[in-house]
């Protein structure tokens, strides 16, 4: 053994880090993705992305592009042509109006959250979340150095955050509010009217910025109408980040682009957060995504329905599992079901089901179906599906969950 291997070096990861956990439905994902590799039938419901191809005409956009030589830094958030693209994106779906330097492209609309996050919180402040939330939200206000505040939905409310929760959990320290309608997890969804009320708290708040994640805009089902805040309350524009981007609307998840459009101020100081981490998002993906977003839309509302369907099949199949219940969500590609019913019985092998956790663990163990527990997203006893995946695997997948409620004693 030489004198370097023999001293124990010990990694201490920064503070700001150690608060941090690795990502639960990484942990899950990969757990499950071992038990596959060892021969066993795992069917994965975790994975945040659609299971359709990157639309033809945008792969093409891609190739012409390298072809044209389209290969070198562009512009720090975005390329003048790809912010043109974004703002016609947000007259034509959302009738907005940005100019050019009110908008900020990133890779993927995490990293838009994690700058403007970055950009504007101090130490201590804090930052409202309705729960359930996307875990990477609290995980990255802890990383920007703000404090997580999250405020329990209700099923009854449809898991949306009611405008007396929202007066109750503003303080001084608030710097923002994150509103993610379609919802991951729980696929709800804020209709104009139903952000009104909470536009009004709003109102009388003017240290709260909103965060508006829209990222599931174009998963939304029966016909309903899609609301972000800037558009349905022009005086909260000077206050509010819109986010989107084109991983889920296009299955472009790999290529990573997000943006984020708002007050010019904002903009500019999450330029300067990005201009010392990526420079800039991908050249190639910039021209792929200004063909997603200006090319034909056809393709959108034709996934949307089939999301749909797969949406109706796993809410009826769910529901028919003794002891779990599972509201219609109104978008995104997820159920957010409660397994209440099933806490405080024994799986036959002798294992009291105390939590979502020990439930989401019987399921992989023993009927091997992957799903996440909806503690990961600051809301139990709950579970997360995604049905972004074939209907022949939903079926059997189903099937299994079925068996195993059940299977309980
Ligand atoms: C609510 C929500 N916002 C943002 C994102 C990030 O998307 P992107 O791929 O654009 O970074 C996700 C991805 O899972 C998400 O679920």
């Amino acid at each position: 053994m030489t004198a370097a291997t023999a001293t124990s070096i010990v990694f201490e990861p920064a503070r700001r880090v150690r608060a941090i956990g690795v990502s639960e439905i990484l942990r899950i994902t990969d757990h499950a993705n071992a038990l596959k590799r060892a021969g066993r039938p795992v069917i994965v419901l975790g994975a945040g992305e659609p299971d359709f191809d990157t639309p033809q005409n945008v792969r093409d956009a891609a190739v012409q592009a390298i072809g044209r030589g389209d290969t070198r830094y562009t512009v720090l958030d975005g390329s003048p042509a790809m912010k043109a693209a974004v703002q016609l994106k947000f007259r034509r779906d959302n009738a907005l109006d940005f100019a050019l330097d009110e908008i900020s492209v990133s890779a993927g609309a995490k990293q838009v959250i994690f700058n403007a996050l970055m950009a504007s919180l101090d130490p201590g402040d804090e930052v409202i979340l309705p729960a359930p939330y996307w875990t990477s939200y609290a995980d990255i206000v802890q990383i920007c150095g703000g404090v997580p505040v999250p405020v329990a939905g209700t099923e009854a409310n449809g898991f949306r955050l009611d405008a007396a929760q929202l007066e109750a959990a503003i303080t001084p320290r608030t710097r923002w509010l994150f509103l993610n309608s379609p919802s991951n997890p729980s696929g709800a969804a804020y209709s104009a009217d139903q952000l009104k009320p909470l536009c009004e708290v709003l109102l009388r708040h003017p240290q709260v910025w909103v965060l508006a994640d829209d990222i599931y805009e174009h998963i939304l089902y029966d016909g309903l109408a899609f609301a972000t805040p800037a558009a349905a309350e022009p005086r909260l524009r000077e206050r509010t980040l819109t986010v989107n981007g084109v991983s889920k609307a296009y299955a472009m998840t790999g290529w990573r682009v997000g943006y984020g459009a708002g007050p010019r101020a904002l903009i500019a100081a999450m330029a300067v957060v990005q201009s010392q981490t990526t420079s800039c998002p991908s050249s190639v993906s910039q021209a792929a995504a200004i063909e997603a977003l200006t090319g034909p839309q056809d393709i959108v509302a034709e996934r949307c329905a089939d999301f749909q369907a797969r949406r109706d099949f796993v809410v009826a199949a769910l529901n028919r599992a003794p002891g779990l219940r599972c509201r219609v969500p109104e978008g995104a590609f997820y159920t957010f079901a409660s397994c209440a019913g099933v806490l405080g019985r024994h799986t036959r092998g002798g294992m009291l089901l105390r939590s979502d956790s020990d439930f989401c663990r019987y399921l992989l163990q023993d009927f091997e179906v992957a799903v996440v527990p909806g503690s990961v997203f600051g809301l139990a006893p709950y579970f997360r599906i995604s049905y972004a995946t074939s209907m022949a695997q939903l079926r059997e997948a189903c099937e299994r969950i079925q068996a195993a409620c059940e299977a309980l004693e």
